[in-house]
């Protein structure tokens, strides 16, 4: 265990729990890993297990959903796995809104899991959750996992139309519930990181292992694992917004006799202006599932902004429901 450290500010119940992270665990940074479980196999689980498996490791799959299991034996020749006593790496990819209700957050599945995984895993392994979940998930699993496992929080960037450019394989955050989490995540997906770098003092053979043993994507390591939480979630929160913007210029034109499509046209002519098409309004479920785990991160202070992107959303739906017919192209809904 390298790098343990007190932070003031969160006082002696920190502390504690960096001691009994250091007493029950064992892993050390630089160790092989071999094994990892891509566990939820659904749009983003599958490139990911595919892109782990294409790094080299020994990669297995599981999810509720016994079809996708045997969907990705098949297909992808990712092994079917039920029991998790033999992983080092768990990568958490499933979905993380309410099953009634896709636009609402919802993480009990994601806590069973860790459950699951709590009775099952052997000591020291990584649990990277790479869902978008709201802040304070991963020191909530950290819990459950009876501080036995690394816990690190990678949360992912992935966009079906451009799997190329925006696929598994693009710059990243990373956090860590500790020091030695955040390391030995950075040594899974990034080996070369300039700050595992700063601090190595590994000698040159344990470092190549390292690179062997790396899924080398591009990480930003950041401090505290809530900030890895909240860059996720404010990334789809600034993207609604930026929508909901359009869609509020769009209802002005309307009801003001304006040509929105030679407006926006004009003003996107400025080097720092975008404004977006709005479309069929804020589209798929994940920008708005993720603005509400934003909004509802903070008890005291929340983004009024934010509320009001969200009624604009509402009358713009309305106002297209009203017409019956819609006013802008169709197209995939590709407000990455
Ligand atoms: N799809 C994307 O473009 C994308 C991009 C970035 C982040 N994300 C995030 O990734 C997560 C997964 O998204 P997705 O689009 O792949 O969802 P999905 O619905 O396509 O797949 C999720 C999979 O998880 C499985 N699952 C659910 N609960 C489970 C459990 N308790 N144990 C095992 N398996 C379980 C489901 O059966 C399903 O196969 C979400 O948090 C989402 O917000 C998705």
């Amino acid at each position: 265990m390298n790098n343990l450290r007190f932070i003031p500010s969160q006082g002696f119940n920190n502390y504690v729990m960096i001691l009994l992270i250091s007493s029950k665990m064992h892993i050390e940074s630089g160790s092989q890993i071999r094994k990892v479980l891509v566990i939820g196999l659904g749009q983003l689980g599958i490139p990911v297990a595919k892109y782990v498996k294409d790094s080299g490791f020994e990669t297995f799959g599981y999810d509720i959903n016994t079809l996708k299991m045997e969907e990705a034996e098949k297909n992808y020749g990712i092994k079917r796995i039920e029991q998790f006593d033999d992983i080092d790496v768990f990568i958490l990819c499933v979905s993380t809104h309410d099953p009634n209700d896709e636009y609402t957050p919802f993480v009990d599945g994601l806590f069973s899991l860790a459950q699951k995984i709590s009775r099952e895993a052997k000591n020291g392994s990584l649990v990277s959750i790479e869902s978008t979940i709201p802040k304070g998930t991963s020191k909530k699993i950290f819990e459950l996992l009876n501080h036995r496992l690394h816990v690190a929080h990678a949360p992912h960037r992935w966009y079906a139309l451009e799997e190329d450019e925006h696929g598994v394989n693009q710059v990243r955050v990373v956090g860590g519930v500790s020091d030695c989490c955040l390391k030995i995540a950075l040594q899974f997906y990034d080996s070369g990181n300039e700050s595992l770098e700063s601090n190595d003092n590994s000698t040159n053979d344990s470092h190549e292992n390292c690179r062997r043993n790396s899924l080398e994507i591009p990480m930003h390591p950041v401090s505290e694992i809530e900030i890895a939480e909240l860059t996720k979630i404010i990334e789809n929160a600034d993207r609604y917004m930026q929508i909901a913007f359009s869609e509020d210029l769009y209802l002005y034109c309307q009801a003001n006799n304006v040509n929105f499509g030679e407006l926006r046209d004009a003003l996107n002519t400025k080097w720092n202006v975008n404004i977006l098409e709005p479309r069929d309004g804020v589209g798929g479920h994940c920008l708005p599932k993720d603005t509400k785990m934003f909004l509802h991160s903070s008890k005291s202070i929340k983004s009024k902004i934010l509320m009001a992107a969200m009624e604009v959303d509402q009358d713009y739906r309305r106002f297209r429901e009203m017409r019956g017919y819609r006013l802008v192209p169709p197209a995939i809904n590709s407000h990455k």
